[in-house]
């Protein structure tokens, strides 16, 4: 008996600490399209109680974030992803239109309610059509809980959001993609840091062989986002990418970076001059402010992976007591080559676990080859996955699955390969693919693996980068590869020290292998991040144990008065 009470006041105790601990942090947001000069150019943008990019979030792990999103857009609805979050036991609050929800309609809010459970740097954007180009995004920061130590120590934190932003909107974006003959959007106009960029002028014009005048007065929304920091410290620069295309490295003039996380991960500490980072990625690097004080340092941002036309993101280390506008007199720290891929695929290579991390399983249940190609279908042109570019459904697969609707989606099983004798390195033979919006079935705590397999788009000679990402997960990535994956090629994955990631690249005419346990019962998205690629239909869905999820909110289930009147079976 006393032994029992003793242990329900533990028990008791241990319950209130964790109350006090963790808790819930409440948001008021509209999402509205406002006026904005991202680079000192007037545009609309979709923008977040009248600013853009949206709030910042801050959290500790174990807290309870709660949005409550009202749509101010006149005349679409809207959604937001909470990137990197997995949502566990939460998969309705997932902010994927089609997939979680029904978008929000204008006038309308959803309250999203979930837990940040890991600590790390994510961030969250629109979810719906070509929103997230249009602006729809912000920084999600997760401090680790109290009372918790991070493996590293720093005296500051800086935060870097990177996007890439174009004076064409998004409908005009979005039209010519969806055009026969197609129109691709082309290169951003300019890369932002923390939605600031500059057009048409350079900071670095004194420094650079850049033929454009420099930025004289810039003020508002286009002054760079200076980085303060104060000589002889250490830094922990948060760096994230929600770019629409554009993949970036990223290098700070006089200054060695160590990373030490990557998509809300510890990894092995390793030091580099610059990084890689593809859209839908995060990484956390330590900076120390050990040069000559009396200067400034450029941070500068350039585009890898494409012939690229558009000028570097710029902004400035400022030492403390120099001015802010002080501009560095150093040139720009040299950047890669932007088809220097031996080079990116170093950086990748060098990304591993921290010992201490949780292994993979050493053999999977199920093993799924995704062949990335570009196709057409009836002269538009797509990207499809085993030879199926997706569209969404009407009603969101979260309930439809879990409700076993009727003709909500294409219930066939979507292929788990392709033909062994696709030759990855020459254009599709036949070019043309179907539609379709079937769903990846799997059972609940099942090893998958995955194995990415890139190949020759349409034209010849032209194999692009794809960052895919995963939702409701983390995964082990086993490693990167040329040409087709063969049996030959089980031995190179690393089970020993992969790390975890959420989103993982596709080189050019490689594969890429992940694994992931299904321990997340609801629907999940996993695809291309560039926006413009997945709104050509370039992602699948995965559905986990849905039977498993817990009571679905109503608002998530239906759309405007039906979500009201929805009676449950
Ligand atoms: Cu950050 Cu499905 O995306
Ligand atoms: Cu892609």
């Amino acid at each position: 008996m006393a032994v029992k009470s003793l242990f329900i006041v533990c028990f008791m105790s241990a319950l209130i600490q964790l109350t006090l601990a963790s808790k819930a942090r409440h948001f008021k947001w509209e999402v509205g399209h406002i006026f904005w000069s991202p680079d000192c150019l007037e545009n609309v943008v979709i923008g977040i109680n009248g600013q853009f990019p949206g709030p910042t979030i801050r959290a500790k792990a174990g807290d309870t974030i709660v949005v409550e999103l009202t749509n101010k857009l006149h005349t679409e609805g809207v959604v937001i992803h909470w990137h990197g979050i997995r949502q566990f036991g939460t998969p309705w609050a997932d902010g994927t239109a089609a997939i979680s929800q029904c978008a929000i309609n204008p006038e309308e809010t959803f309250v999203y309610r979930f837990i940040v459970d890991k600590p790390g740097t994510y961030f969250y954007h629109g979810h719906y059509g070509m929103q997230r180009s249009a602006g729809l995004y912000g920084s999600l920061i997760v401090d680790v809980a109290d009372g918790e130590k991070e493996p590293f120590h720093y005296d500051g934190e800086l935060n870097m959001l990177l996007s890439d932003w174009w004076h064409k909107d998004v409908t005009e974006q979005g039209l010519g993609l969806s055009s026969k003959p197609f129109r691709w959007i082309g290169e951003p106009q300019s890369l932002l840091i923390n939605g600031k960029g500059q057009y048409n002028c350079s900071l670095a014009a004194h420094v650079s062989n850049s033929s454009l005048p420099l930025c004289r007065k810039l003020h508002g929304h286009c002054s760079p986002h200076v980085l303060h920091v104060i000589p002889n410290k250490t830094y922990r620069l948060r760096i994230a990418s929600t770019t629409a295309l554009a993949s970036i490295n990223v290098g700070i003039g006089h200054h060695k970076m160590v990373v030490i996380e990557a998509d809300g991960n510890y990894v092995e500490p390793v030091t580099v001059d610059n990084i890689d980072i593809y859209s839908g990625e995060s990484y956390s690097v330590l900076i120390t402010t050990d040069q000559n004080p009396s200067s400034n340092y450029w941070v500068s941002l350039n585009v890898r992976g494409r012939n690229p036309s558009t000028p570097p993101g710029l902004t400035i280390l400022n030492y403390h007591p120099n001015s802010p506008s002080k501009l560095p007199t150093s040139p720009l720290p040299v950047s890669p080559a932007w088809n220097d891929y031996p080079k990116s695929k170093a950086f990748s290579n060098k990304i591993l676990a921290r010992p201490g991390s949780p292994k993979p399983p050493t053999k999977p249940n199920r093993r799924i080859f995704l062949l990335n190609t570009q196709n057409t279908i009836d002269g538009y042109t797509k990207w499809a996955i085993n030879n199926i570019s997706l569209v969404l459904p009407t009603t969101p697969y979260l309930g439809s699955i879990k409700y076993r609707l009727k003709n909500a989606f294409d219930v066939e099983s979507p292929p788990e390969t392709f033909p062994s004798d696709y030759d990855v390195m020459k254009p599709p033979v036949n070019p043309n693919s179907t539609h379709g919006s079937n769903v990846y079935m799997f059972k609940f705590n099942n090893t998958v693996d995955v194995i990415l397999q890139n190949a020759n788009a349409l034209s010849a000679d032209v194999s692009e980068i794809h960052p895919w990402h995963l939702h409701g997960h983390d995964f082990w990535l086993l490693g990167y590869g040329e040409g087709k994956f063969t049996a030959a090629d089980e031995k190179k994955l690393n089970l020993k020290n992969p790390p975890l990631r959420n989103t993982a690249v596709i080189f050019p005419y490689g594969w890429t292998a992940l694994r992931f346990v299904t321990d997340n019962p609801g629907v999940w998205a996993f695809h291309c991040h560039i926006e413009p690629h997945l709104h050509m239909g370039m992602g699948v869905v995965f559905a986990e144990a849905v039977h498993l999820v817990k009571k679905i909110p109503n608002e998530a289930l239906g759309c405007g008065m039906t979500a009201k009147m929805l009676i449950r079976p």
